[in-house]
Parts: structure tokens; sequence; C-alpha cells
């Protein structure tokens, strides 16, 4: 097999795992994890998102988080934003980068963001206008690739439409999302293999969520593929509300563990990694699903 020497983890903890967290986390609390997470080498991290705190009230504190924490020069601090209103509220936090989604199935779109996926188009056409006129790099999402949660199987060519859609509009980096974990490595290649026939694997990154155990192996079906970009939330933390039985994201740990066993170099320091991981999980109170924290606790 061919792999990478180095591969670069997106932290989404902040945002993808606490998103879905029944118990509000303090602000300090959020501040000082980030804090912690800015310090293991990494180099991205989602802090929050700018949504209404009526759809995701775990994250209603978005600007006080953004504005408190302590920026590390050569970090990039990256948040979600649905439309102007969240571009504005971002602009105006200074975050370096934001991140627009939706969904390559018509149910989870609407569900997720209140229109269908044709509707969605010319909005976030216009946040990415006006975000790469503000002099913001902007990555963009695409769930239910793997599966949808309502329409059930999801066909490729939808993945490719929107994904096409999105880099048109000028978005770097489109991360491929398997929002409820149902991939399986042999479809991962599948997938892969058809979209990086339209698309460089240089323009795609995974985000995988670990429902039924299968994040890891689909991790190395897309090193394979040459993508060299995963997303990845400390503790295994994640979820998406409207997304019927989604669980966390790959957990960081596990795939640092795993890449760096394998010779592949993400830049993170593991054990500064696991000691932001275990401060989550302690002011979370619950033990949470990584392997790393459960063997080392
Ligand atoms: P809507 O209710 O249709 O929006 O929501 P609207 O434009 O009709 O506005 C309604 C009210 O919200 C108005 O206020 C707006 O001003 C306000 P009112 O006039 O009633 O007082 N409003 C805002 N306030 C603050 N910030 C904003 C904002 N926008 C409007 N940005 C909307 C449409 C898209 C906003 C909503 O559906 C939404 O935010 N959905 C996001 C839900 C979400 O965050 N889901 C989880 C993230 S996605 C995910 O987890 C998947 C991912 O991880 C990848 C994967 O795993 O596949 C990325
Ligand atoms: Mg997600």
């Amino acid at each position: 097999m061919d792999f990478p020497d180095k591969v670069q983890i997106k932290e989404v903890g902040p945002r993808d795992g606490l998103q879905n967290e029944k118990e509000f986390v303090t602000t300090d609390v959020k501040v000082e994890w980030i804090n912690r997470l800015s310090s293991s080498g990494l180099k991205y991290i989602e802090i929050t998102s700018f949504v209404p705190p009526k759809w995701i009230p775990a994250l209603a504190d978005a600007s006080e988080v953004a504005g408190k924490i302590t920026r590390v020069p050569g970090i990039t601090y990256a948040a979600l934003v649905p439309n102007r209103k969240g571009l504005e509220r971002a602009l105006e936090a200074d975050l370096d980068e934001v991140s627009v989604f939706m969904s390559a199935s018509e149910a989870h779109n609407r569900k997720n963001i209140n229109k269908s996926v044709d509707e969605t188009f010319p909005v976030l056409e216009e946040v990415v206008k006006d975000a790469v006129s503000a002099g913001k790099k902007v990555r963009g999402y695409v769930s239910t690739v793997f599966g949808c949660p309502y329409d059930g199987a999801v066909p490729v060519d939808h993945v490719k439409k929107v994904t096409d859609r999105l880099l048109n509009m000028g978005v770097y980096e489109i991360s491929l999302g398997d929002t409820i974990g149902v991939a399986n490595p042999w479809q991962m290649d599948q997938v892969l293999k058809d979209i990086t026939q339209s698309f460089s694997p240089d323009q795609l990154a995974l985000h995988l969520h670990d429902t039924r155990g299968m994040a890891l192996a689909n991790t190395l079906v897309g090193l394979t593929h040459g993508i060299k970009v995963f997303d990845s939330a400390a503790g295994g933390l994640g979820g998406c509300p409207y997304a019927k039985g989604a669980a966390g994201n790959t957990a960081s740990e596990d795939l640092i563990h795993m890449l760096e066993e394998m010779g592949i170099d993400t830049g993170i320091d593991f054990d500064r990694f696991m000691e932001a991981a275990k401060y989550i999980e302690k002011k979370l109170e619950k033990s949470l699903p990584s392997r790393q924290l459960r063997i080392s606790s």
C-alpha cells in the first residue's frame, strides 16, 4: 500500500464535538480546552459555529469563545457559518477561516439547514463571495456522502454535483462527511474511486463519524486514494442534532496514534494532545469513546 509521508488533522472537537452535548459547556471551559489543543501541534482548529442559538444552543457563546481564546500564530482558527448573518458574526469575531456546509441528500439538507439543496446554492454562493472579498479562505462540507438517515442510499452523482458547485463558488477544499457513520471500507473505496476521477485528492478531506467503529478502517482507504486531510474530534466527541443516529467523530488521539505508528507524520505531540483530551473528558464528567483515553485511564 502507498501512503503519504505527512497528513493534516483538522480538529473539530470544539464545534462538532460540543454541538450535540446536552449540558452546556461553559465558555471558560471551551476556551481553556481550545488553548490546550493549541499547544499540541495542531495547525487547524474549528472552534465553534455562528448559527442561531435556537438551532444549536450548545454553541450560543460563539463570539465570546472566539474573543477569549489565545491565538497562536500559525494555527488556523475556523468556524462554521450557514448564511450571511453567520459570516458577519464570524468576521466580527475575527475568525481566520470559515466553513460552509450542506448535504448531498435532500432530506438531511432540509432538516439541517431548512432549505432544499437547490435553494442552498445561492445562499452559500453569496457567503463564499463575501468571505473571499474579506480575505478569508472558505472550506466546504458535504454531508451524508455515504448515506442519509432519512433518504437512505445517496447516489455519488449527487455528491459530485454538490462538490462541483461548492468548488466553483471558490471553496478551497471539500470535506466529505460520513455524517451517520455508515460507510464501510469497500464502499469508501468505490466512492473515492469515482469522486477522484472528477476531483483531485488534494481538494478533498474526510470527515468520518464512528457510529459503527469503521472510521479508522475508512481512513486507511482514504489514505490509499491520496487523501491527506482528516477531520477528527478529541475524545471521539461529536454528532449532528439534525441527523438521527449520528455518533461521535473519529477520535483524534486514536487517529494520531494510528498514523504515527504507521510512520505518517501528523505534526502533533501525542502526549500534549492526550492532556487536552483528558481535560475535556473530566469537564464533561463522563467517559468518551476514544480507545486511547480508555487505555490510559
Ligand atoms: P432558519 O430558521 O430557516 O433561518 O434557519 P432564517 O434565515 O429564517 O432566520 C430565522 C432567525 O434566525 C432570524 O431571527 C435570523 O435573524 C436568525 P428573527 O428574525 O426570528 O429574530 N438567524 C441567525 N442568528 C444568528 N446567527 C445566524 C443566523 N441566521 C439566521 N447565522 C439556518 C436556517 C441555516 C440558519 C439554520 O437551519 C441553521 O443554522 N442550521 C444549522 C444547524 C447546525 O448547525 N447543524 C449542525 C452542523 S452541520 C454538521 O454537523 C455536519 C458536519 O459536521 C459534517 C458531517 O458530519 O457530515 C459539518
Ligand atoms: Mg460532523
